[in-house]
């Protein structure tokens, strides 16, 4: 009998434990293990999860590591949670190239599960408001499919999971001293203002981010009318202020700043020249907690609730050096990404709605070919 493939050995085998873990990579890579010893073959699994992207590779492949050895399991382990992850996912992702960027289709949390560990710098987002804005029939609603869409009703409690979940894999793709910087605002609530944003700081904590600043983004014009009732019932009691602000919340993933892996401390003096800020109008609006910044108009992007690029583009300048990775897990119409774009990043954007991410590859497709032209 002509001796099995590794591959073959996996599938025939009673107890996995006993196929050799240099099959076990071989399997992976799809090539023979001749002359390479287990330490080579995880490196060259681990670059070629992260490179190869269309390799297949079915999650039954995966085995049950124990007792290979403390050692070899590591190895091996390290190796194939990556591709555990990207493989689990792998069938649902879309990923557009564009620019120095990718924008990738699926929701986020199962995209991050194929990022390793302490991998981006910086992220910036602003979550949905889960049950304000129906994303999906938003979309039907552009395309003519429907005329009204409706909210969902889902609980508080299964929001607060919802990104609790997304929050803490975030926090495992950052590297320490990184940031993750969230724009966020109460929200209504079965006929209630939920206290969302303050809400959200302890949940972040209990993850581990630490609570860096407080920012408020202030509208220079209020898109709803609550001010209005006390012009019609000028009584105590009827006060309603119009609102002009969201939050931009800063968080940091803790590390040591004599860490080496320290994101911030150990940049070259050329880097830091390189990268040295703009300051000739950092004295007025900048330099405050308070950042007036004039919303998107409905008519200038096809998202329900984007935020502007300035918010974005500060962001992005005040916490990451050219060349670093910024992400955007809930990337929407991709504001996240056209500014890193336009600041020499590295970028990730992510959304679960295909209509916006073809939306902003679009746009920062434009915005590099414009770039191209004028060079
Ligand atoms: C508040 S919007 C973000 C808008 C974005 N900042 C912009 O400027 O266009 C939130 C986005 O999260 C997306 N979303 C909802 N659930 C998601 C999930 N599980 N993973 C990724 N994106 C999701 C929605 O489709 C929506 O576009």
């Amino acid at each position: 009998m002509s001796e099995l493939k590794p591959r073959e050995k996996l599938l025939e085998s009673k107890d996995p434990k006993t196929v050799p873990t240099e099959d076990l990579l071989a399997i992976i890579l799809g090539h023979g293990t001749k002359g390479k010893n287990v330490f080579d073959l995880t490196k060259e699994v681990i670059h070629f999860l992260r490179e190869n992207m269309d390799k297949d590779i079915s999650v039954a492949d995966l085995v049950n590591f124990e007792g290979i050895g403390e050692a070899k399991a590591l190895q091996i382990i390290s190796a194939l949670e990556i591709g555990k992850r990207f493989y689990k996912q792998k069938s649902k992702m879309q990923v557009r190239k564009i620019g120095s960027g990718r924008l990738i289709v699926g929701d986020c949390l199962d995209v991050m599960q194929t990022v390793p560990d302490n991998e981006i710098i910086l992220a910036f987002t602003s979550p949905p408001y889960h049950n304000a804005i129906n994303y999906e029939d938003q979309i039907k609603k552009l395309d003519g499919e429907i005329r009204y869409w409706e909210r969902k009703e889902i609980s508080y409690e299964y929001y607060k999971n919802f990104l609790t979940d997304r929050f803490k894999e975030l926090y495992r793709i950052i590297k320490p001293g990184g940031h993750n910087v969230v724009n966020i605002s109460p929200i209504a609530w079965k006929g209630k203002r939920m206290a969302l944003p303050f809400h959200f700081v302890s949940w972040m904590e209990s993850i581990g981010w630490v609570f860096k600043e407080d920012i408020v983004w202030e509208k220079e014009i209020a898109r709803d009318r609550r001010s209005g009732v006390l012009m019609q019932h000028p009584y105590p009691g009827y006060y309603y202020p119009s609102l002009v602000a969201e939050y931009v919340f800063v968080f940091q993933k803790q590390g040591e700043k004599e860490n080496q892996n320290n994101v911030y401390y150990f940049r070259s003096r050329e880097e830091k020249e390189k990268n040295k800020l703009d300051l000739s109008d950092y004295q007025g609006d900048k330099s405050k907690n308070i950042w007036k910044i004039r919303p998107v108009a409905p008519q200038e992007n096809i998202h329900p609730c984007p935020f502007p690029l300035e918010l974005a583009k500060r962001t992005i300048e005040f916490y990451s050096y050219k060349n670093d990775t910024v992400i955007d897990i809930f990337a929407g119409s991709g504001q996240t990404n056209l500014a890193a774009e336009m600041l020499g990043r590295k970028h990730i954007g992510i959304d679960t709605q295909e209509t916006y991410i073809n939306y902003a590859v679009e746009r920062i497709k434009k915005w590099v070919d414009h770039k191209n032209n004028t060079a």
